[in-house]
Formats: structure tokens, sequence, C-alpha cells
């Protein structure tokens, strides 16, 4: 007879729950059968549900391998999975919701995913053949527009379609050492951004519509969201890389302005002349400062590609000065916008575009060196 109490299961799988006193017995029984041919345990975090979920979730462990955390001096989704990582015991760990709108059967596929040397394997409905069941046009619009600053803010989350799925797998190695602190519910982002790493898949699914129950997230989750993903994009180093970035423009503008002064004044030069040597200058301080500090963590060794850099800071730093004067125009002239607030407008949408084009391009981050 097979043992539920297996010391090493190759999965742990975390159930949070609040009041799904209708629902774990049928998912407990669902992810059994998806995974026969798995040595797994089922580690169901509940926040003492006034239903009684706690309760019977213990009399499933004498037919299933379920372990059973109550909490109570704690509520929360996400952190109930992380009190459910600390207990796993398993080399892979899961989430998955108790209401089955993940369906338990698609677990050996993300098993799959990890098996064939991913990090972490999403459940994805926003990859080609995922879908969501029974929502309006209003919800998904809503889901999207809440996971685009998630794209945009964290560099984990760049390329991830699905970054606020809530069923996924991924090897323990990625956060042991790490203290994951989530607000919330979006505990995948918090594995990314905290975990970095380096294969990630995305496995198309539908999510089902919940059959029993109601779910619990409610406004106040919302507003969790923008917290933690605040918190988040400090840990994640964008926004300090951004800010960094203006201050190394500020200083360019001050190099600019400088040199031209001195030109004028010191060297006699035409005015119109000394625009050219001090404005080429202050782009090559900019590079500078960018290369040994905003970026030094993405150098790569070797003078040939300190030059390949430089030339590429050069045609960003131009086609953003096209950029400038471009929005400047259309602001200006178009627009009809007071001359002042269009040039705000206009260098803010240089800087982002040079913001973006060096993060993305001269001091990208080569996949080789990622793995
Ligand atoms: N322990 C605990 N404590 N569990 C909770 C809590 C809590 O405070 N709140 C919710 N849960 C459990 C539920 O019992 C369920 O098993 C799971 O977390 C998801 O909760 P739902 O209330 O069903 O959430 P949802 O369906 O709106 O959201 C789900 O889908 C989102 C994608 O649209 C979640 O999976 C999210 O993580 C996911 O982002
Ligand atoms: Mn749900």
């Amino acid at each position: 007879m097979k043992s539920y109490n297996a010391s090493k299961p190759e999965l742990s799988l975390i159930v949070p729950t609040y009041n799904e006193s209708e629902n774990i017995g049928t998912l407990a029984e669902r992810v059994h059968k998806s995974l026969s041919g798995y040595n797994y345990e089922l580690i169901v975090v509940d926040d003492n549900s006034p239903d009684g979920t706690a309760e019977l979730a213990k009399s499933l462990s004498s037919k299933y391998p379920v372990r059973v955390i109550v909490r109570t001096d704690e509520r929360g989704l996400a952190s109930a999975v992380v009190a459910g990582f600390k207990q796993a015991k398993g080399e892979i760990l899961g989430v998955i919701d108790a209401d089955l709108q993940h369906p338990p059967e698609f677990i050996p596929h993300l098993m799959k995913g990890v098996e064939q040397g991913a990090d972490v394997a999403i459940a994805s409905r926003y990859v080609n053949g995922g879908a969501i069941e029974g929502w309006t046009l209003k919800r998904k619009i809503i889901s999207i527009g809440a996971k685009l600053p998630a794209n945009v803010l964290l560099a984990s989350a760049r390329k991830i379609k699905d970054p606020l799925s809530g069923f996924f797998l991924f090897r323990k190695h990625l956060i042991e050492g790490t203290e994951l602190s989530p607000i919330g519910y979006k505990i995948l982002l918090e594995v990314l951004v905290k975990g970095k790493p380096s294969r990630v898949v995305e496995i198309p699914y539908t999510f089902k519509e919940r059959e029993r129950g109601k779910s619990n997230l409610t406004a106040k989750e919302q507003i969790n969201y923008l917290k933690h993903l605040y918190r988040l994009s400090w840990y994640d180093g964008r926004i300090k890389r951004f800010l960094k970035f203006c201050v190394v423009g500020a200083s360019g503008f001050g190099v600019n302005v400088g040199l031209l002064a001195l030109f004028v004044e010191v060297a006699g030069m035409h005015k119109v002349w000394a625009q050219v040597p001090s404005y080429q200058i202050s782009i090559l301080t900019n590079f500078l400062f960018n290369e040994f500090w905003t970026f030094r963590d993405r150098r790569t060794p070797g003078s040939k590609s300190f030059l390949m850099r430089g030339v590429k800071f050069y045609l960003v730093s131009e086609i953003g000065w096209g950029i400038n004067l471009g929005v400047y125009y259309l602001a200006l002239d178009v627009a009809g916008i007071y001359y002042i607030v269009s040039q705000i407008i206009a260098i803010a949408v240089a800087t982002l575009w040079n913001f973006f084009s060096n993060v993305l391009w001269t001091w990208r981050v080569k996949p080789a060196k990622e793995g």
C-alpha cells in the first residue's frame, strides 16, 4: 500500500482556503486522480474559516496526502500561501485555488513544464489557447488593465503574459534564502520578482467559473495589489534605475550649459558653433555615468562591448533628441499647448524613450548570461 506520509514528496501543492467547505472535498479527490503518477502532498492553509473548511480538510487526510495549517492570527491569500511554502517538503512547489476555477487535471501539464527544465510553469489565461469562462468584457478589460503596470514596472514580469495567475508550479530553490512578504493576493508576482527565475513557461488553460461558494476578493484587495506592486517595483530595481537615469540626464543638462558658457566666454567661440561640442560632450558624460553607475550591474567586459554600448547610447540619444523636437512641435503647434509645458511633455516622452531603449538594447541583459 502506498504511504501518504511519504517523507519526501516531489511536489507540494498549496491550497489557500477561506470558506471552501463545499469545494475542498472535490478538489482533493480530483487532485489525487490527476496526480496518480506522482508522489505529492496537498497543503491546505485555512484562515480559520467559520464554515468548518479546516475540520473537513483534516478529515480528508485519512484518504489523501493532505496536511492542514490553520492560521488564527492572520488573513490573506498570498500570506497564507507563503505559510504553506514554509511547511512544504517537496522540491517543486505549486499553488492552486480551492474553488475548482483552476482545473486540477491541468497540474500534470505544469509538472511536465518544470520537469523539462522550467523554473516556473504558469497556467496562463493570456497565451495562445488560454481562455476565461464566463467573464464579461468589462471584467476582462479590468484584468488586462491590472496586469499592464506589472509588465511595465517589474523587469521580472516584463515578458509574462499572465503575471497575476494564481495557478503555477516552481522550483523551491528559487525562494530559498529570500523573505517572501506579499501584501494581498498576487503571490506569483512575489515569486517572479524575488525568485528571479531564468526559465519561465506559460501553458494555456481555461480559467473556469466558480461553481460553489463565493469569491473573497474585495475592493480592498485592489488597493493591496497597488501597494504590493509599489513595494515590489523598488525591490525589482527598475524604478531606482529610472531615477538614477534621470539624475544622469539632469547632470548632462548641467554639463551642456556649463560647457556652452565656457566655450563662448572663455574660448571665445561662436555662440552657434559652441553648441556642437558642448552637446556632444554632454552625451559622452551621460554615457560614462550611466555605464559606471546606472547600469554598472549590466556591464560586460571588453573594450569592444564598451565601445558598442557607447555607439548604441549615442544613437538612442540622437533619436531621443529627434523625438523631443517632434513632440515639442506637435504639442506647441498642433495641440496649441503653452511652450514651457510643451517642452516639459517633450522631455518626458524623450526620457522614457531613452530609458527603455537603453534598458532593452544598449545595456540589455544577455539571455545566455542569465541562466
Ligand atoms: N487562507 C486564505 N485566506 N485563503 C483565501 C483568502 C484568505 O484570506 N482569500 C481567498 N482565499 C482562497 C480562496 O478560498 C480560494 O481557494 C483562493 O484563495 C482564491 O480566492 P477567490 O476568492 O476564489 O479569488 P478569485 O477567484 O477572485 O481570484 C483568483 O483568480 C485570480 C485571477 O483572476 C485567484 O487565484 C487569484 O490569485 C488570481 O489572481
Ligand atoms: Mn476563485
